[in-house]
């Protein structure tokens, strides 16, 4: 939701800034601004409705000389996408700008105090609120821009992360955060501001991770200024930031999210290197060694999450249940947080979490622990925000996922949560120490089986030709395909704006089987062997009434594929792992709909990569 990219230093800010935007454009990408202080000390504001290349577009043959500056590109939330609204906001007295990623909650409250003082606004936004309350402190108070940040956001609820310029000042930037993520790149005489680490790639390895309820002073010529809201001076940790080039740029993709599925084969050996060891038939979770003893004893193992996240918790908890004989429940973290949950200090809540920055799972973990509950978290961002305020965790090293629509870190995730549950199996001795050996081992082949599924993909193509003028799909799966269903329908949705959704396939005679026609593609993710023949059935029944079947199936299969207009195998492989491969036809399926119905598909409307927000 918005990203935020600010530069100071000696090369001119211009370049820098929109680069950093480009590579956040994920975030948000309805309007895009920039804000520079040149060296007459004009602060010169383009903003547009639009992608980062309206923003270029517009501000091109214009003033863009400085060595300080701000950038925005938004997700709306108070207020239409428009030029307007776009950020940077600037003061009354148009000395201060500002940019804003989160919600001000109570703005209209301030506004109405700043407007009895007769302050105008021109936007509809709380960020321009925000702008002029720091003013107004700075004026009434006769104190400097980082202590009237500090004094003004004592007085704000909701979520932040903002950077702030003041003309006379072309050697300071003000920042804090709150909810919202920050980190800052500390170069040679230069600094770098950011939502993520992102655009500081390839322009220093040191940064440091803003905390909540900080403010930070960045000028040039001294070092870090730290602080919380409540006045308690905080030293910066400096960090070696473990990030490259390479990983966040397409490297000949058309899309990154065709990139993202394409690597899954090593990204998923990436989440299993030095932790499933096939050789010595174990597994080792470093991460969360100093709590499995709690993890097997708890008295409730609760997942959060939301998205697709969620969607693996599913997997992942069926499988620790079948294997370590763990009963888990899954919960949407937005549920969670407001539904008052009876927890224990002896309950163990595990939040899943891509970008580790989600606001209502980062909310969730708040409430597991204000009531003593040991928190883990299964994050891919490294330093996130939900891998600074878990107890413990796992990451799932899928490296940076920027389409939005989420892909690798899926089947990451998955790839740690069926770790977990061998692993307590291993720990309990739910299972033999055969049975161990051979989840291990077949593991282990999963990157492999997953290149053979990507190269077995090719009708997908066709299938997505088919199914690009339908107005719905219904995707059917049982067991640990339920989930996949789910994410197959959540991926057709989020890219292509087709209307799907995902049941367990026993579910359809208990009402979508009435959709069913001619016209309806049911997507079947038919290989588990244990409910085969229920599902058999079901294809049955969705053939009886001349629904188009798509079928995700295993190498070998016989009924099924006799039955289906399109059929797409798979490996063979564990039933319990079929995840790990069928959701990638399904990826695949989603994009090249997409793409064939000319949708943006890194890019999707009314979406943004990490929803900070509520
Ligand atoms: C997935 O394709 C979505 N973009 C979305 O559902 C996402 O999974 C969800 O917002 C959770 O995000 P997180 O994993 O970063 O917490």
């Amino acid at each position: 939701m918005c990203g935020i990219v600010a530069y100071i230093g000696k090369r001119d800010a211009y370049p820098i800034l929109i680069n950093g935007l480009k590579r956040l454009e994920y975030r948000g990408y309805d309007s895009a601004g920039v804000a520079m202080l040149n060296a007459q000390d004009e602060l010169n504001v383009y903003k547009t409705k639009g992608k980062v290349s309206d923003l270029v577009s517009f501000a091109s043959g214009k003033d863009t000389s400085g060595h300080i500056g701000i950038a925005h590109t938004r997700w709306a939330t108070h207020g239409e996408p428009n030029d307007i609204n776009a950020h940077p906001h600037l003061s009354r007295s148009g000395n201060l700008t500002l940019i804003h990623n989160g919600i001000i909650e109570n703005y209209l409250t301030i506004k109405k105090e700043l407007g009895k003082r007769g302050y105008k606004f021109k936007s509809s936004t709380d960020t321009e609120v925000l702008v002029n309350l720091i003013e107004d402190v700075q004026i009434t108070q006769k104190v400097d821009l980082f202590e009237a940040t500090r004094i003004a956001l004592n007085h704000v609820n909701g979520a932040y992360a903002i950077a702030l310029i003041e003309k006379g000042h072309p050697d300071t930037i003000i920042a804090a955060r709150k909810g919202s993520p920050m980190v800052i790149g500390i170069g040679e005489s230069e600094f770098f501001i950011a939502s993520d680490a992102t655009p500081i790639v390839g322009m220093t390895s040191q940064v440091v991770y803003i905390e909540n309820e900080e403010v930070v002073k960045v000028k040039l010529g001294e070092d870090l200024k730290l602080k919380t809201i409540d006045d308690v001076e905080m030293t910066p940790y400096i960090q070696e930031l473990q990030l490259n080039l390479e990983s966040i740029e397409k490297g000949g993709f058309e899309h990154f999210m065709l990139k993202e599925i394409y690597e899954q084969p090593t990204t998923v050996r990436d989440t299993m290197r030095g932790r499933l060891h096939a050789d010595l038939g174990k597994i080792t979770l470093g991460g969360i060694f100093d709590y499995e003893k709690k993890i097997l004893h708890a008295r409730n193992i609760i997942i959060v999450a939301c998205g697709t996240s969620w969607h693996a918790a599913i997997v992942g908890s069926y499988l620790i249940e079948l294997y370590a004989g763990i009963r888990v429940k899954v919960e949407y973290a937005s549920e969670f947080r407001y539904r008052n949950p009876v927890i224990f200090p002896d309950d163990v809540v595990i939040a899943i979490s891509q970008s580790g920055e989600t606001a209502d799972t980062l909310a969730a973990i708040e409430i597991a622990k204000e009531k003593g509950a040991t928190v883990l978290g299964i994050c891919n961002v490294i330093g996130s925000s939900i891998s600074r305020v878990t107890d413990a965790g796992i990451y799932t090293h899928a490296g940076p996922e920027i389409g939005v629509a989420s892909t690798k870190a899926f089947t990451a995730q998955v790839a740690v949560l069926t770790m977990l549950a061998i692993h307590l199996a291993e720990l309990n001795g739910h299972l033999p120490k055969s049975r161990i050996m051979e989840l291990i081992h077949e593991l282990d082949l999963i990157p492999e089986k997953i290149q053979t599924t990507l190269e077995r993909s090719a009708l997908v193509k066709d299938i997505a030709e088919e199914m690009k003028d339908c107005h719905n799909a219904i995707y059917l799966g049982r067991l640990q395909n339920f989930p996949v269903a789910l994410e197959g329908a959540l991926k057709l949705k989020e890219i292509s704006y087709i209307h799907a959704e995902g049941y367990p396939a026993a579910e359809m005679k208990h009402g979508p089987i009435a959709l069913i026609d001619k016209d309806m593609p049911v997507i079947f993710i038919a290989t588990n062997k244990s409910t085969y023949e229920k599902v058999v059935s079901n294809v049955q029944e969705v053939k009886a009434r001349h629904g188009k079947i798509i079928s995700v199936v295993t190498e070998g299969d016989v009924l099924v594929k006799e039955m289906s207009d399109y059929v797409i195998e798979i490996p063979d492989t564990e039933c319990t792992y079929a995840p790990l491969l069928a959701t990638i036809p399904l990826q695949l399926l989603a994009y090249y709909i997409a793409v064939k119905r000319g949708c943006n598909v890194d890019q999707p409307r009314n979406l943004a990569k990490s929803v900070t927000v509520e």
